[in-house]
């Protein structure tokens, strides 16, 4: 069962074919990952995927319901999550705030009852923390709960942002580079947690420059160039595929 299916997706920016006819299909509860060189329109590929970015031409579905165009609000909404290439937290809110201020944009109160906090606001806001805590947990964050965001290691941060966007309680979670600046020990932190996350039943799409992490972890992987799909496949067959050698002894990757 196919849970993300794309059909010739293109954006051009001007001149520029950022992201040029790609279709592929995601199964569902997979980790698949999006690789590519500096410029190869993954992350334009991530904002068509989420609403951000409008495509210039073809179809996004989600579990067969077309949903590009839709505005990102209305894609969360249906349940694709995602963090971004560079850090996006309230880094003057505590860690547990950012998880519980991602919770809400699920969870509808009626404004009166947020001004007068009344006892059935405060039932619901003590079990909105208490599940808060599991996605803290789930990034081995529990312990910072009331830690500001901002005073977080680098790599806290990141998971930080993984368990907020969990928060939002996706199908889908997109992650955009997740280890991007990371030493080799919190990388294997955040591959522990994003498997943990498939086991939860989530699908994770990953884009990821770390090749053994991609190799390590992905049951599915497409490569782009200059916007285009070059290849895609089980990491065995991505891996020994003349094109996507060619990509990346062509270039140079700054990731
Ligand atoms: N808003 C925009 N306006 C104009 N051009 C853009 C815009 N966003 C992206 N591009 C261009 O589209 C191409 C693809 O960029 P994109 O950021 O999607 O690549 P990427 O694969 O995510 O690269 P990286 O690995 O460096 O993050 C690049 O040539 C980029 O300059
Ligand atoms: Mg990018």
């Amino acid at each position: 069962m196919y849970i993300l299916v794309t059909k010739e997706v293109s954006k051009q920016f001007g001149g520029i074919k950022a992201v040029e006819g790609v279709s592929f299909k995601i199964s569902n509860n997979s980790i698949a990952s999006i690789i590519g060189p500096n410029g190869a329109g993954k992350t334009t590929l991530f904002n068509c995927l989420t609403g951000i970015t409008k495509p210039s031409t073809g179809q996004i579905y989600f579990r067969e319901r077309d949903i590009s165009g839709l505005p990102p609000h209305k894609v969360a909404h249906l349940g694709i999550a995602r963090t971004f290439q560079n850090i996006r937290l309230f880094s003057d809110m505590t860690v547990i705030e950012n998880v519980m201020i991602a919770q809400h944009t699920r969870i509808r109160y009626g404004l009166l009852g947020a001004v007068l906090r009344d006892r059935q606001f405060k039932i619901r806001e003590a079990a909105i923390r208490e599940k808060a805590y599991e996605f803290l947990a789930l990034a081995g964050l529990e312990d910072h709960a009331d830690t500001y965001a901002g005073e977080l290691p680098y790599g806290s941060q990141r998971r930080l942002e993984i368990a907020r966007a969990l928060a939002t309680e996706p199908e889908i979670l997109l992650l955009d580079e997740p280890t991007a600046g990371m030493n080799p020990s919190e990388t294997r932190d955040v591959m522990s947690m994003i498997k943990t996350i498939q086991l939860l039943g989530k699908t994770i799409i990953l884009i990821e420059h770390d090749m053994r992490l991609v190799m390590g972890i992905s049951d599915w992987i497409v490569v782009l160039d200059h916007g285009v799909k070059i290849a895609e496949g089980t990491p065995d067959a991505v891996k020994n595929d003349t094109l996507v050698i060619e990509a990346y002894l062509g270039k140079e990757t700054t990731h």
